[in-house]
């Protein structure tokens, strides 16, 4: 059974659109800390703090102690996370953040990774115990062909996470319509998967419990 977790920073960044709050990313564009404060002391379920290397925000990650905790890039000038983290290029100053989060109490700390095999290994290199795999080019095929193509990269990319003993995790314009395909080809590893923007886009129309509903069980029929 695969867990589905929902990405609430969509709501934030819609509540934030005119700038009339304060607006966690380093710049608070969408989270701000009330809101991770409210978050962890209402969210029954498993609860997701995804975050960049930045200092303040590790230290409020630390302070929240999540289930979980995914590192991902980011740069303020855009508006999703584009691609994932380069861990060769990051090692030093990313394990650092690791051993930090894993001394706070998180039991699990993620590493937003594309689906690429050097990220995998120098993940698997890292102390983190899972992976988020980036599933923006296979969300963003153009054509069946290309969305096939991009699903075996996935179920590569898990199976040897996998064999390195990571958790697999996924994530990234995964939606109601290619969700099905994405599972059957790439599923096997792939323990957990993060949906933001399709549900909060679909519950606009039909309300969030509705839209969350409806993907829950998508993903429980797959
Ligand atoms: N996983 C990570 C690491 C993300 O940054 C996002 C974007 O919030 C998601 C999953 C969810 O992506 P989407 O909003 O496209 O469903």
């Amino acid at each position: 059974m695969t867990n589905l977790l929902i990405n609430v920073d969509h709501v934030a960044t819609l509540r934030n659109a005119r700038r009339e709050t304060f607006p966690v990313r380093e710049d608070r564009r969408h989270i701000t800390e009330r809101d991770v404060r409210l978050l962890k002391e209402t969210v029954r379920g498993k609860l997701d703090f995804e975050l960049s290397t930045d200092e303040e925000v590790v230290d409020i990650c630390c302070a929240t102690q999540p289930d979980l905790a995914t590192l991902v890039p980011e740069r303020r000038d855009e508006v999703t996370t584009e691609g994932g983290l380069d861990v060769r290029t990051h090692d030093e100053r990313l394990e650092d953040v690791i051993a930090r989060l894993f001394g706070a109490g998180v039991r699990e700390v993620a590493l937003f990774v594309d689906p690429a095999p050097e990220q995998i290994e120098a993940a698997a290199r890292t102390s983190a115990n899972a992976i988020e795999l980036h599933t923006g080019a296979f969300a963003n095929a153009e054509t069946p062909e290309a969305e096939r193509e991009e699903a075996q990269v996935l179920a590569r990319a898990a199976a040897q996470a996998a064999e390195h003993g990571l958790r697999v995790h996924a994530g990234h314009g995964l939606d109601y319509r290619n969700y099905a395909t994405f599972r059957e080809a790439a599923g096997a590893h792939v323990e957990e998967v993060s949906v933001g923007f399709a549900v909060v886009a679909r519950a606009v129309l039909v309300g969030m419990e509705q839209a969350v509903r409806e993907m829950r069980e998508l993903v429980a029929a797959h």
